[in-house]
Order: C-alpha cells, then sequence, then structure tokens
C-alpha cells in the first residue's frame, strides 16, 4: 500500500465517527465559499470580527437558544486568530517552496512543467483565501513572515538542486505535516459545532464555510503528496533523513507561527 494512502486512512480513521457524520452533511465547497465571502464583505466590519460575531448574534439571554449563535469564548477566538495566522504563513511557505523548485526541476524534467505548475497555482489560490480571511477577521499575521520566506524559498531552492526526487520528497514531507495539521484544526471545528448543536444553539452559515474551505484545502495538500510519491519521492537518498528534518522543521514552524 502506498505510504500516501496509508496516512489519508489514518488522518480519515482518526476523526471520531460523529464528526465525521456531521462532515458529511456539509456542503461542497468552492461556489458556497465564494458566496459566503462575498456576503461576509457587504458585512459592516464590526460584525466581520471573530471576538464580536458570534457574541453580536447571541442576544439577551433567554429560555430558549433557537435561532442565537453562542458567544465564542476567549480561548476558542485565540484558537481561531492563530489559526489563521499560521496557515496563511504557511501557504506563503508553500508558494514559495515551489517558487524555488520550479527552475531547477522543470529545467531537469521538462515532463513536469504542467504539474509544477498546478501545484503552485492551487497554494496560490491557498495564500489568497488566507489572506482574504486574516484581513477580514483582523488577525495579526505572523510576526516572523520574513524569516519563514527566506527559509521556505531556501528549502525549495536546495531540495531542488539535490534532484527530483529530493525536492519531491520536500514536498511529500511538508504535504504529511500540513495535512495533519489541517485535520486538527478541522477537528476543533467541528468539536465547537458538535458541542453548539448539542446546546440548541445557532452555527453560522460563516463557520461551516470555514470548515468546508480547510477540508477542500487539506484534500488538496493531500493531492500534492501522492503527486510526490508517484513521482519518486521515496528514491530520495536518505529519505528518512531528509523528510524527518523537514518535517521536524515544519513542526517547528507551525508552532512557532501559532504564536508569533
Ligand atoms: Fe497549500
Ligand atoms: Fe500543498
Amino acid at each position: 500500500m502506498a505510504p500516501s494512502r496509508a496516512f489519508l486512512q489514518r488522518a480519515r480513521a482518526s476523526q471520531p465517527r460523529k464528526l465525521l457524520a456531521m462532515a458529511n452533511v456539509f456542503p461542497s465547497t468552492t461556489a458556497a465559499s465564494n458566496a459566503v465571502l462575498a456576503s461576509m464583505r457587504s458585512q459592516p466590519t464590526q460584525s466581520r470580527h471573530f471576538s464580536n460575531t458570534q457574541r453580536q448574534a447571541a442576544a439577551a439571554p433567554t429560555h430558549s437558544t433557537e435561532g442565537k449563535r453562542k458567544p465564542l469564548t476567549e480561548e476558542q477566538r485565540e484558537f481561531l486568530s492563530s489559526a489563521l495566522r499560521v496557515n496563511q504563513a504557511g501557504e506563503l511557505a508553500a508558494t514559495l517552496i515551489y517558487t524555488a523548485q520550479r527552475g531547477p526541476v522543470v529545467g531537469r524534467d521538462p515532463h513536469l512543467r504542467p504539474l509544477m505548475r498546478h501545484m503552485y497555482e492551487q497554494e496560490a489560490g491557498h495564500l489568497r483565501t488566507f489572506n482574504s480571511l486574516i484581513a477580514q477577521h483582523r488577525v495579526r499575521p505572523t510576526a516572523l513572515y520574513p524569516v519563514w520566506s527566506v527559509l521556505a524559498t531556501g528549502l525549495g531552492w536546495s531540495t531542488a538542486m539535490m534532484g527530483r526526487a529530493a525536492a519531491m520528497a520536500c514536498t511529500e514531507a511538508v504535504e504529511t505535516e500540513i495535512g495533519e495539521h489541517y485535520n486538527g484544526q478541522i477537528r476543533k471545528l467541528l468539536e465547537m459545532v458538535s458541542e453548539w448543536e448539542a446546546q440548541g444553539y445557532e452555527v453560522g452559515e460563516e463557520f461551516r464555510t470555514l470548515i468546508d474551505t480547510l477540508r477542500r484545502i487539506r484534500d488538496e495538500e493531500l493531492e500534492h503528496l501522492d503527486h510526490a510519491v508517484e513521482n519518486d519521492a521515496k528514491k530520495a537518498d536518505p529519505h528518512w533523513l531528509l523528510t524527518g528534518v523537514i518535517r521536524a522543521g515544519c513542526r517547528g514552524a507551525i508552532w512557532v507561527s501559532e504564536r508569533v
């Protein structure tokens, strides 16, 4: 069994059954995302902020919670802010890795040009999504933006210079970590939805759309992982060392970007 498939199965199996069932109820994404993003832009600025959206929607306490949204807790607001911050930083890094890799990889293997372009364009789309979301919700970008930019470009360029297999092993390592990272966020958001619904509160369309967007992006990252394995990522030498170092670096960068 290909390792990437094993990863997919493990990632999906790790989601609680109840949450998976709920996830299946959600409509599929791109058109819905665009419509809701457009409607979010038309709302007054203050109501778009995470810290205010749920709070304002929740009226004074009544005996019934029907049609009411529960205010976000401080912890939930912090989680959402750090999630958007780290996602934006990660997608910036991804676009820079592919930009740096494209020249050397395509120079040696011209048949990979469409694949490299396809993956880059998807990453650029992810970055646009999170740029938009952090602006709408007034989330501070990571203060280490310049540092991540230099490191991501260096990682992309150096692995591409080592050869196609090393470049693909870089993608395999990065996308494995990012896939797990998005899965963790999705699981947490679904837990919040589950809790609100159990208490009879309404869950905003904006919130459901965010979950759908994360699931779509997670699936695209896992698609990149599959492409990397199909294009000899496992032939990198030494594969275990290269992917181990890159995966550890990704985890470190995620940990720091969530906080700084
Ligand atoms: Fe991405
Ligand atoms: Fe990706």
